[in-house]
């Protein structure tokens, strides 16, 4: 049966790489799936440190953001991934199965091992991941451009699995929003990160719409004053150009020819105002919810229990495969 599972790590207020690259998606494909889990990834958060106040603090922050972008408790298990803890046994038991050169090619270990000491489970963080979604037999996850490649890798685990000890898991396939990456506003030749230490580069869905003019009037363009598509040669504009019209569903078409004549300078001024008035109501709803953390916790409860209900009896079937019981 078709089941949709996606992950977050509670790692501060999602930006709009999080939002247009998954969670517009994630709250879309409520409307089609039936069965869907969406996990905030506390265990993936620790392969870098954290502090133990903010990650509790960050958890319910992301269950409000969630909430506030339209994930809907009644359609969609929101839960805290260290309450099932099936997550990290079958994250186990597919590390088996994995090789250490496949995990060292993979982009994130490259670039973040070199930043950090790099710890085991950042290395093995990858196979963590496989097990998020295998865990309940999912077949479609829908993430952004950077995660592609751990998907691969999970395909890859399930195809061995399956193989080793019998047809078990569906292979799960991606699916991509229309804003697969958003790039950062100071330097477009990167993606708009949640670990990025200048301000400047990411718009939160908390930010104020002074904030959202600030950073939009300062995103770093080129020296060409016209509005053109064209995601190679001109990344900082087009990245304006796909925020743009991911947040007013107008075509990147429509929005150039719209533009003809614009300055830069001018053309940001109206990219400013469409995010500030999508994120208007956004932003209201986190700060209603935030102060609602009694009802935030039920949220998470009763997603941490169907979740749980979910794993065991696929990590039952799994023990038994493997030759546990
Ligand atoms: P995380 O928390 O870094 O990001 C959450 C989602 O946001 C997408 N994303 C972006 N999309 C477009 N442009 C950007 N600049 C941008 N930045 C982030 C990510 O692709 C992701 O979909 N490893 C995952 C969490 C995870 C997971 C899973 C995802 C753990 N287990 C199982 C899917 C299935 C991560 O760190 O996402």
């Amino acid at each position: 049966a078709p089941r949709v599972f996606s992950g977050i790590q509670p790692t501060g207020i999602p930006h709009l790489g999080n939002y247009l690259g998954a969670l517009q998606t994630w709250v879309q494909l409520q409307d089609t799936f039936s069965s869907i889990l969406y996990s905030i990834v506390d265990l993936h958060s620790i392969t870098v440190p954290q502090d133990p106040a903010v990650l509790r603090h960050s958890m319910l922050d992301m269950t409000a953001c969630l909430l506030a972008c339209g994930i809907d408790p009644e359609k969609s298990c929101i839960f805290q991934q260290s309450q099932v803890p099936e997550h990290t046994e079958l994250g186990w038991i597919l590390s088996c199965l994995t090789s250490m050169s496949r995990l060292k090619q993979l982009p994130q270990w490259k670039m973040k091992s070199q930043q950090n000491e790099g710890s085991v489970g950042l290395f093995t963080y990858p196979v963590l991941q496989a097990a998020d979604i295998l865990l309940y037999r999912s077949t479609h996850v829908p993430v952004g451009d950077d995660q592609v490649q751990h998907l691969e890798l999970t395909q890859d685990t399930a195809r061995k699995f399956n193989k080793r000890y019998g047809d078990f898991f569906p292979v799960p396939v991606a699916l991509m929003g229309t804003s697969k990456k958003i790039r950062s506003l100071r330097d477009p030749s990167s993606k708009m990160s949640k670990s990025d230490p200048q301000t400047l580069a990411t718009i939160r869905l908390t930010d104020t719409p002074e904030e959202i003019v600030t950073k939009i009037r300062k995103a770093v363009t080129d020296f060409t004053s016209e509005v053109t598509y064209d995601p190679e040669s001109r990344p900082g504009v087009s990245n304006l150009i796909s925020i743009h019209s991911a947040m007013t569903e107008l075509g990147v078409e429509d929005i150039v020819r719209q533009s003809q004549g614009l300055e830069t300078a001018q053309y940001k001024l109206l990219v400013a105002d469409a995010v500030v008035e999508k994120l208007r109501p956004i932003r209201e709803e986190i700060q209603r919810l935030q102060g609602d953390p009694d009802f935030l916790k039920k949220v998470l409860d009763s997603g941490a229990q169907t979740a749980r209900q979910l794993a065991s009896p696929v990590y039952d079937a799994v023990c038994k495969m493997v030759g546990f019981r």
